[in-house]
C-alpha cells in the first residue's frame, strides 16, 4: 500500500499553462507518477506541440495539447467545451497558468491591473466552475478528485511594485479554503501551492546570468539559498494529487525554501 502512496495510476489530468515552467514540470511529475492523460494547455501553439510530444515520450501516458487564451471567459468556456469533448470524467485540474506584473504604482494602468486579476483570479474560479460536473464524476470519499491552484508567496508581500500581482495571488489563497467547503459534498479536494522562486520564463531575467549580483544576493537571501526546481514542484503537486495527500482540502502550501520568512 505504502508503495504506491504516490501514484496517479490511470488519472485524466488538466494543467493550464503547461508549456513551459511550472505546468510543464508538473505535467513530466503526473506523467511519470502513472497519469494516463495530461492535458496541457497554452497561447503559443508551437510551443505547447513541442512540449506535448516531448512530454509524450517519457511514460506511458499521453500529453495532449489544448491551445488558447485563457485571460478572458470566452477562452474558458472555449478550454472546458473542448475537454467536455474529450473526457467524460477529469481528475485532476491545476489552475497554473498566470501573468506576473510588475512596477511602480504611479504608472499601474487599470488595463494591467484587469488582466492580472482576470487570468490570475477569475479565470482559475470560473474553470473550476465549468469543469465541476467532470470533476465529480469519478469522485468518492476515500479517492477524491483535486483541484490545485498556483498562488504564489507574493501573497503575503507588501511590495508596491506587485501590486496587481500581490493581491491577485492573495485572492487565490482566499478563494481556496471557500472553494473547498463549496466542493466537498461532490468529494473534490481544493488545495492551494505558493511557490516561491523558481526557475521558468515569468523569472528568467532574475537568474539567466547566473554571476548576476542581484541573482547571487537573492540566492543568498533565501534560507534553502537556492531556485526551485521541477521536482520540488512535481512532488508537491503529486503528493496532492495521489492517495498520499486525499486528507488535504483548504490548504495553503508554501513551498518556498523559506522565502517569505526573510523576503
Ligand atoms: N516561477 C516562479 O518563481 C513562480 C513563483 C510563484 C508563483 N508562480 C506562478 O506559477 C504559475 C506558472 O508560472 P511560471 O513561472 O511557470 O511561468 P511561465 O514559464 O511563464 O509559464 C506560464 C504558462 O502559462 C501560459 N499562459 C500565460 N498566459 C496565458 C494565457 N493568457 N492563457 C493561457 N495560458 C497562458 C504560458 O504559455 P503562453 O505564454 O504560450 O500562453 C505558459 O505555459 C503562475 O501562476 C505564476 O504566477 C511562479
Amino acid at each position: 500500500m505504502i508503495e504506491n502512496i504516490f501514484s496517479m495510476e490511470g488519472k485524466v489530468c488538466v494543467i493550464t499553462g503547461g508549456s513551459t515552467g511550472l505546468g510543464s514540470y508538473m505535467a513530466q511529475g503526473f506523467l511519470e507518477a502513472g497519469a494516463s492523460r495530461v492535458y496541457i494547455t497554452a497561447r503559443s501553439e508551437e510551443k505547447l506541440l513541442t512540449k506535448a510530444k516531448e512530454l509524450s515520450g517519457i511514460a506511458k501516458g499521453e500529453c495532449i495539447p489544448i491551445t488558447g487564451d485563457l485571460s478572458s471567459i470566452e477562452g474558458v468556456d472555449a478550454l472546458a467545451g473542448s475537454l467536455r469533448e474529450k473526457e467524460k470524467c477529469i481528475d485532476v485540474l491545476v489552475n497554473n497558468a498566470g501573468i506576473g506584473t510588475g512596477g511602480p504604482f504611479s504608472e499601474l494602468k487599470p488595463e494591467t491591473w484587469d488582466i492580472t486579476m482576470d487570468l490570475n483570479v477569475k479565470s482559475p474560479v470560473f474553470l473550476t466552475q465549468k469543469l465541476r460536473d467532470l470533476l465529480g464524476v469519478n469522485a468518492t470519499a476515500t479517492d477524491p478528485s483535486r483541484v490545485i491552484f498556483i498562488a504564489s508567496v507574493a501573497a503575503s508581500y507588501s511590495i508596491e511594485g506587485v501590486l496587481a500581482y500581490s493581491t491577485s495571488k492573495n485572492a487565490v489563497e482566499h478563494v481556496v479554503p471557500t472553494l473547498a467547503l463549496a466542493l466537498c459534498e461532490e468529494n473534490i479536494l481544493v488545495n492551494a501551492v505558493s511557490p516561491g522562486r523558481f526557475f521558468s520564463e515569468m523569472t528568467r531575467g532574475a537568474w539567466q546570468d547566473s554571476e548576476a549580483e542581484r541573482y547571487q544576493a537573492e540566492l543568498k537571501r533565501i534560507p534553502a539559498h537556492r531556485y526551485g526546481d521541477m521536482e520540488d514542484i512535481a512532488g508537491v503537486a503529486i503528493m496532492l494529487c495521489s492517495r498520499a495527500g486525499s486528507y488535504f482540502t483548504g490548504e495553503v502550501l508554501n513551498l518556498d525554501g523559506g522565502h517569505r520568512l526573510r523576503h
